[in-house]
């Protein structure tokens, strides 16, 4: 489908949705680019550990984030996130850094600047951008909005695999508080907190492998287009 249209495509959802790969995986299958912008917050609460700043200074985080040059990069191994000049593909992953993102994404004065820069990265179209406020905040006149969810005991499990192939010792008690107590702050902080936009599709992934998510969303992609 590459080539009939650069579209904005925003996929919302809480953690362990699955959005991620979906965003990658219809966006490589597009031809388009994928922004993921959880991976923007990570990088500031890296950023912030390793310069001093407090995860709780919003004027620091964003004098901080003014500073920061961020890109995503294309490589043979899939798509790397360069962090003045240094890969932080990694880095971002670790379960510190979790707790860092959402806590930095409450500053209103943070997410001011992040929405400045991800509206300049879609600007053009051709993208799809996953996160929690895409749809609602980001980009409220994208061509297709999909917001993703799935039960909260199949998000944790998820979440707990991916941290076991890590390398990560922790149990799934542990990474289910986690995912609880990030799910309260993304939905119920003062700044834009996570919801699906009214013109959202909504898909369960529970129990779905990435490709049935992949097929579902290519299917509300190609509506959207003969709508056109
Ligand atoms: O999707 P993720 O787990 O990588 O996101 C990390 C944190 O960043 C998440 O807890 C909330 C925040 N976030 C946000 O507030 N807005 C976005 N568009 C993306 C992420």
């Amino acid at each position: 489908m590459a080539g009939e249209g650069a579209l904005i495509i925003a996929i919302d959802g809480p953690v362990g949705a699955g959005k991620s790969t979906a965003a990658r995986l219809l966006a490589a299958r597009l031809g388009y680019q994928h922004v993921d912008t959880g991976a923007m917050y990570r990088a500031l609460a890296l950023k912030a550990m390793r310069e001093g700043v407090n995860w709780g200074d919003g004027p620091g985080l964003r004098a901080l984030f003014e500073r920061m040059d961020l890109a995503f990069v294309r490589g043979p191994t899939g798509q790397r996130l360069v962090v003045d000049g240094e890969d932080w593909t990694e880095a971002i992953r670790r379960p510190d850094v979790d707790r860092g993102a959402s806590l930095v994404s409450v500053h209103p004065v943070v997410r001011e600047v992040m929405v400045a820069r991800q509206r300049a990265l879609g600007a053009g179209g051709g993208i799809v951008m996953d996160g929690r406020d895409i749809g609602t905040q980001v980009f409220p006149q994208a061509d297709v909005k999909l917001y993703l969810d799935a039960s909260q005991e199949e998000r944790s499990r998820r979440r707990h695999a991916e941290a076991v192939a890590r390398g990560e010792r922790c149990s799934l008690e542990a990474v289910q508080a986690e995912i609880l107590s990030r799910d309260q702050r993304d939905m119920g902080r003062a700044a834009a907190p996570l919801a699906a936009a009214p013109d959202a599709v909504r898909l369960d992934t529970t129990g779905l492998p990435p490709e049935a998510v992949l097929e579902a969303m290519l299917a509300v992609v190609r509506q959207r287009q003969q709508g056109r």
